[in-house]
């Protein structure tokens, strides 16, 4: 939420800035802006809306007032002051002197307003980020130090932050601190960055430095220090960054989703490569900490995620359950946190997370490490904060996603989640021939996600002709209930229509109740335990009129009469299927956008990592 960057350097700081907070769009993009230190001035220059909207503004202006080695940059999702120019950032002190970029949320700043405002500051903005402005101009005119300042004014802050700060007085340098809210020192030679995140940078560099919380760096384009709360300083390692440029194209697709679903064969080939060699010989997870005596210990497992993530660890209660015999609840990260969790050294807690970032996710890990229980960590950003609390670590390892909506990194968190309940069933003795054909399967799997893909097109045909609908239901049972209820997110997030999954057997409990010509009903249908049981409520829904469209392993002749279009997947073990359904829906939710004309990658309202609470 919200992107921040730095630069200082020989380049033309504007073209850094710009091209960064293009690689940052997914944190928000509801309005943005850029600082830049030009001859003893700082000149700030901001618009609503999409980046472009900046850019057009840019070029707008006299080339010699835009010309700087040294500038902030900011890309905005709103939390505080509606989306407008005056919102955006940076935002600056009363004389202009001082300016800077936040991502997070100062909780107190409405306490800290009424006490600068008195002191006689003039706020322009509703956001709680110019608080922070006023109050770090208010200590550098005490001190005339931008370090000291900025370590004096963040001990009155309550929140989280990430700041980037620059001082008329003091030219060509930066200075910036965190808490709680990612911000990472990119290396250089005659050149360094800040940035929320790596793309912003890696076009630049592969080398990178982390902050720890209420770290403060100065960076200058040939001097990076670092300084320790107590302003001793801090030598923090160089870090090699794990991303290649070209991960960042959309190597020809129209968007990132497509182009990212179109990655999930080799992102699971990817994910097994070093852990499953064949369905016989027993996984290897080598960053999974726990001892065999650990896992005998195990009484109960949490799960802890949002969204997407919630979804996945929904699919591991099943496979965990059924595989190591060890109870498993699941719940979102914004609920566990605010009540009596029952947590101790014999639960092994379990957070998913594809940023690693999520603020609501980051509040509940802290509060299971107080009570002992090992956090083992999902995530696709082994260098994320949530990755850094873990105790064990499962890196899913599938590329960095740009498309806001989760996608691939969905398949790898599910690959992980298997690889993890039969890690732990083959350490507890559990039988081998049950475990020796899931092996099997995700072996397989590759290759019939390629299968899906290269029938895209008769997905897209059913798209477009279900995209004139206002509403749909997704249904089905057993493991593949999170499908349903994943398919319906997607569908929501990127086209606006509203979609509910429900278990097919509540249907009859009050949904039925909408169900008529108009409502489509998506049903998802694996061979197994719960066939006939989701047959028979495409029964019902079909004699109430409803349109059902079938995703099925498996169709009988006397059943097809049923759906209005159905679409067939390839065979596969029911507990391994949500893998290959969920790709069917992502297609379709992509498609039925996509024909909408839908800002696909960059959905209304949303943002890909959410890092406020
Ligand atoms: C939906 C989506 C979100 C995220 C959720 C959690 O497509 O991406 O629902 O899954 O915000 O994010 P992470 O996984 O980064 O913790």
């Amino acid at each position: 939420m919200c992107g921040i960057v730095g630069y200082v350097g020989y380049q033309n700081a504007v073209d850094v800035l710009i091209d960064g907070l293009r690689h940052l769009e997914y944190r928000g993009y509801d309005s943005s802006g850029v600082a830049l230190y030009n001859g003893g001035k700082i000149n700030v220059y901001k618009a609503q809306g999409k980046l472009q909207n900046l850019v057009d503004e840019l070029k707008k202006q006299d080339p010699s007032e835009i010309k700087s080695n040294a500038g902030i940059g900011h890309i905005r999702w709103a939390t505080h002051g509606v989306p407008n120019q005056i919102n955006a950032h940076p935002q600056t002190c009363n004389c202009g002197g001082l300016t800077l970029v936040h991502n997070g949320i100062i909780e107190n700043y409405a306490e800290l307003k009424t006490e600068l405002e008195n002191a006689g500051c003039k706020f322009k903005s509703q956001t709680d980020t110019e608080v922070a402005a006023h109050l770090i101009a208010y200590e550098y005119a005490k001190t005339k130090d931008l370090i000291s300042a900025l370590k004096n004014a963040v001990k009155k802050l309550k929140g989280a932050w990430a700041f980037c700060v620059m001082h008329k007085n003091e030219p060509d340098c930066i200075v910036a601190t965190r808490k709680n809210a990612p911000l990472l020192i990119g290396v250089g030679e005659n050149e360094n960055f800040l940035a929320s995140d790596i793309p912003a940078i890696i076009k630049y560099t592969k080398k990178a430095i982390y902050l720890n919380d209420d770290q403060i760096t100065k960076i200058t384009k040939d001097k990076i220090e670092i300084y320790n709360p107590d302003l001793t300083l801090s030598q923090n390692k160089v870090e090699f960054l794990p991303f290649e440029p070209m991960a960042l194209s959309k190597m020809g697709y129209k968007h990132y989703m497509l182009k990212e679903i179109h990655e999930q064969p080799d992102v699971v080939r990817n994910i097994l490569q070093d852990k499953i060699f064949d369905e016989i010989s027993d996984i290897k997870l080598k960053d999974v900490k726990l001892t065999k005596e650990e896992i005998k210990n195990i009484k109960r497992i949490q799960i802890i995620a949002c969204g997407t993530s919630l979804h996945a660890g929904l699919v591991g209660k099943y496979v965990m359950e059924e595989l190591t015999g060890i109870p498993v609840d699941v719940e979102a990260s914004s609920e566990y946190i605010y009540r009596s969790t029952i947590a101790d050294k014999n639960t092994l807690v379990i957070g998913i997370s594809q940023s690693g970032e999520t603020a609501d996710t980051i509040t509940a890990i802290r509060q299971v490490k107080e009570k002992g229980a090992h956090v083992l960590i999902i995530t696709n950003r082994n260098e994320s904060m949530l990755a850094r609390l873990s105790d064990s670590l499962l890196h899913v390892n599938a590329g960095i996603e740009v498309s806001v909506a989760a996608t691939k990194s969905y398949i790898a968190q599910l690959i992980s989640i298997y690889l993890l309940a039969i890690f732990i069933a083959e350490n507890l003795g559990k039988e081998k021939s049950i475990l020796n054909n899931i092996k099997h399967e995700l072996l397989l799997l590759p290759s019939k996600l390629e299968a899906i893909l290269s029938n895209a097109s008769h997905i897209r045909d059913v798209a477009k002709k279900y995209s004139g609908y206002k509403n749909f239901i997704f249904i089905a049972r057993g493991i593949n209930y999170p499908t349903a209820l994943e398919g319906a997110l997607k569908l929501k997030e990127i086209s606006y229509i509203n979609a509910t999954g429900y278990p097919a057997g509540e249907l009859k409990h009050g949904p039925i109740a909408m169900l008529d010509e108009t409502m489509p009903v998506l049903a998802i249908l694996n061979e197994g335990r719960v066939y006939d049981k989701v047959m028979s409520n495409c029964e019902e829904a079909y004699a109430r009129q409803a349109k059902l469209i079938g995703v099925a392993n498996y169709i009988d002749d006397k059943h097809k009469q049923l759906f209005d279009d159905y679409i067939l997947i390839p065979e596969i073990l029911d507990m391994v299927s949500p893998a290959l359904n969920v790709t069917v829906l992502q297609l379709l939710a992509y498609y039925i956008a996509e024909y909408l004309g839908k800002d696909v990658d960059q959905p209304r309202n949303l943002a890909k990592s959410v890092t406020v609470e």
